[in-house]
């Protein structure tokens, strides 16, 4: 009784949470204006702007069907959002839907905030940070996961080991310094571009390097320790939000909302059946990691 009253509410917030600005501008879609159009590799973006000047953005994957990771993308950005962490905010618009920039109209897209800053590709105060947990699968163990390098990075800005912590939980290796933005004004980093959330257990990489460096005597400052303390925070906060059975709902409903089973079904359910396998089995490392994080700090820390 009380799965059945928790799965209706779920559904109920998704909806309204993925339909809102779908439905608002598509009520107001004469006065949404294309100004201007990126030319990514994977990507269709396209910048539009209401008539009070707000700016969003309208993502299509050129391989939308193929890959599915407009499912990922939507469902982890509102895992950041619901825990506070600065990131744009995704919302599904789906297959039926049509707005200005959606280069491929009937099939689905995201609309996405704008958020201030630039990449850390383009020049400016941060733009040496690395905190990509896994760049390439044949990369040497130390080379893979929350490495030491990390750790460092992670620990020159507050924003970041919540960034780093959600990474590891949703499994998204693509933290590459193109999907990293940067506001000067503000002080803020943002998250962007979580298509490739729940491809990689990221959490089991971690483990691996904090046990490591447990039974290694490495030193590490004060910043670092308190680095560590927030992605532990974060990491407890997101394990204790985010059951396996809540995401793989989440990731059904928005699979189902998207339309991207209708009018045909030429969708491949394996990709999204991996996105859930993938989020589980990382789930219970993240769990693992969380103690071995303590005995870090035990450690570490004077
Ligand atoms: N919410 C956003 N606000 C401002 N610029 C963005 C936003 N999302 C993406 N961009 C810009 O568009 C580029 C491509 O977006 P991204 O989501 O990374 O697409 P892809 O999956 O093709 O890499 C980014 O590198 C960034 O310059
Ligand atoms: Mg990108």
């Amino acid at each position: 009784m009380f799965n059945r009253a928790y799965y209706i509410l779920l559904l109920y917030s998704i909806f309204i949470y993925a339909f809102s600005y779908a439905f608002v501008l598509r009520s107001d879609q004469n006065t949404l204006q294309i100004i201007e159009v990126l030319d990514e590799p994977n990507s269709h973006i396209s910048i539009i702007q209401d008539t009070v000047g707000n700016k969003f953005l309208v993502k299509q994957s050129k391989h939308v069907e193929r890959k599915l990771g407009l499912v990922a993308e939507v469902v982890a950005a509102y895992i950041a959002y619901s825990i506070g962490l600065p990131v744009n905010s995704v919302y599904l618009i789906p297959s039926w839907v049509d707005i200005p920039g959606k280069s491929m109209q009937r099939k689905p897209a995201t609309l996405h905030t704008f958020v201030p800053g630039r990449t850390l590709s383009r020049p400016g105060p941060y733009n040496f940070i690395h905190i990509q947990q896994l760049c390439y699968y044949y990369h040497p163990p130390e080379k893979r996961g929350l490495r030491r390098s990390i750790i460092t990075h992670m620990s020159l800005h507050k924003d970041l080991p919540p960034i780093v912590a959600f990474d590891t939980f949703v499994g998204c290796s693509d933290r590459k310094r193109k999907n990293l933005m940067y506001d000067k004004e503000t002080d803020t980093f943002y998250l962007i571009d979580l298509e490739k959330a729940f491809q990689s257990g990221l959490a089991k990489l971690a483990c691996n390097r904090i046990h490591h460096m447990i039974h290694s005597n490495e030193h590490f400052t004060q910043k670092e320790i308190i680095g560590i303390r927030r992605y532990r925070e974060t990491l407890a906060l997101l394990i204790n939000s985010f059951s396996p059975n809540k995401v793989c709902n989440m990731i059904d409903v928005v699979m189902y909302l998207s339309g991207f089973n209708w009018p045909t079904s030429t969708i491949d359910h394996s990709i999204t059946e991996q996105y859930k396998k993938t989020f589980t089995k990382n789930y219970a490392e993240a769990q693992k990691l969380l103690h071995l994080l303590d005995k870090f700090i035990i450690k570490y820390e004077r």
